[in-house]
């Protein structure tokens, strides 16, 4: 053989050893039964191989359900599997009431009743805070439910390609073609073959809003228009109506002279509070110049100049240059959670009270624990879930931290 100046590449693939044994579990067949869900709404459970003890995490799953699943995906140290068969379901397990949901992604829990999804949402979150806050004391007050199980939402965003409109399926890019959305207002789900009617049919995904608007009409637009569609609100009204009810009482009982707002949207807990509190003052940061727009107009209209103060800014910027309330700093973030940044200003100002509404349980307890590690002299005075979201594996969560 004529000999060339090619050197065979030899690539050293870095697997682990528990890795390479996961993977040689990859299209094999078992039979588990489910403990209980985790942040993201899936099943886990376990199973052994080679005496070791593996979490499988099984999308779809109740606990309590006995499946026969097949080993989708490996990772270093968990599996993924998918159910082929249910073996014995969950006394939880029920048909779900949407035609789409075994293939939409747009909810991830209707296969169980609304009660079993409230505890296991209270579960995640109990099993969160035991981990990232072992040593605290708290008290998880009994769940605030949603009025309305299916048609609670005043808005939802639909992507469109082709003569399609829908949601993408679950875990992938392609849209679900629907002509209803049973946890849409049904306003905005009778719409929806009206508005696929109306659209010209784009070769690539185009995503639009539909929602019913404060004039308490039905209305869509294209989103990434003018920055149409970006702009944040609560999704579920009448969650939201108790969620700022807890929160204006919260903060009436601190009574502050002076109160920082962090991720403040268009004001939808500063307003009430000014209204509640007659002289206190307020200080509410917000990224979107849209919604600042709207609540400085608002304040303007309600004769609040003096009291209340809209700032444009991320927060990190603003925590920078701006002092913080030494009395109460009232935090909103994004599912994200607070950024380092904004956390360590706020442990740094170290204020007498924290009052912090979170829609991410995980990011919750991991800012819950660096605020109880910097300053431990904070004691959980109140915590409850707030189910904005049935049949998703979403919830709100408002905590008040008090030194
Ligand atoms: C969960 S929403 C809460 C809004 C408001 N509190 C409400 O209840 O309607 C989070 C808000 O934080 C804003 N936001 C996201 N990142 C931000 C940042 N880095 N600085 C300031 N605001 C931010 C978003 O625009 C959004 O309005």
């Amino acid at each position: 053989m004529k000999k060339s100046g090619f050197k065979p590449l030899i690539l050293k693939v870095n697997t682990t050893k528990r890795g390479s044994e996961l993977e040689s579990l990859l299209h094999s067949e078992h039979t588990i039964e489910i403990e209980k869900l985790v942040v993201g709404g899936d099943g886990l459970g376990r199973l052994t191989f080679k005496e070791k003890s593996l979490v499988v995490f099984v999308p779809m799953a109740a606990p309590g359900d006995k499946l026969k699943i097949k080993i989708i995906k490996a990772e270093k140290n968990h599996l993924k599997g998918e159910i082929l068969q249910i073996i014995k379901p969950a006394e939880s397990r029920r048909p779900a009431p949407c035609e789409y949901y075994e293939s939409c992604g747009g909810c991830s829990l209707q296969h169980m009743t609304e009660s079993a999804q409230l505890a296991q949402k209270e579960l995640i979150l109990r099993d969160l805070l035991n981990r990232f806050i072992p040593n605290a004391k708290w008290e998880l007050l009994p769940a605030v439910k949603s009025e309305f199980d299916f048609h609670y939402r005043n808005r939802i965003q639909l992507k469109a390609e082709g003569g399609k409109l829908g949601y993408f399926k679950k875990s992938s890019h392609q849209i679900v073609d629907i002509s209803h959305c049973p946890i849409a207002d049904k306003r905005i789900s009778d719409s929806i073959p009206s508005v696929k009617s109306e659209l010209t049919p784009s070769p690539e995904v185009v995503r639009y809003e539909l929602r019913i608007n404060h004039l308490e009409q039905f209305e869509y637009y294209k989103i990434g228009e003018d920055g149409e569609g970006l702009s944040f609100s609560q999704v579920n009204n009448s969650v939201n109506n108790k969620l700022v009810k807890a929160v204006e009482s919260l903060v009436s009982a601190i009574n502050p002279v002076f109160v920082s707002e962090l991720y403040a949207g268009a004001g939808n807990f500063s307003f009430p509070i000014m209204a509640k509190l007659p002289t206190t003052r307020m200080e509410s940061v917000e990224l979107n110049p849209k919604l600042t727009e709207f609540a400085v107009k608002k304040l303007t209209g309600l004769n609040l100049q003096n009291r209340l103060t809209f700032v444009t800014s991320d927060c990190e910027s603003f925590v920078k240059r701006g002092e913080l309330s030494k009395e109460l700093v009232v935090l909103d973030p994004p599912r994200a959670g607070c950024s380092e940044d904004v956390m360590s200003a706020v442990c740094k100002r170290h204020p007498a009270n924290i009052v912090y509404i979170s829609c991410h349980p995980a990011n919750l307890a991991r800012d819950m624990s660096l605020i109880l590690q910097k300053n431990p002299s904070y004691k959980i005075k109140y915590l409850q879930i707030f189910d904005m979201f049935p049949q998703t594996d979403h919830f709100e969560t408002l905590v008040h931290l008090s030194k």
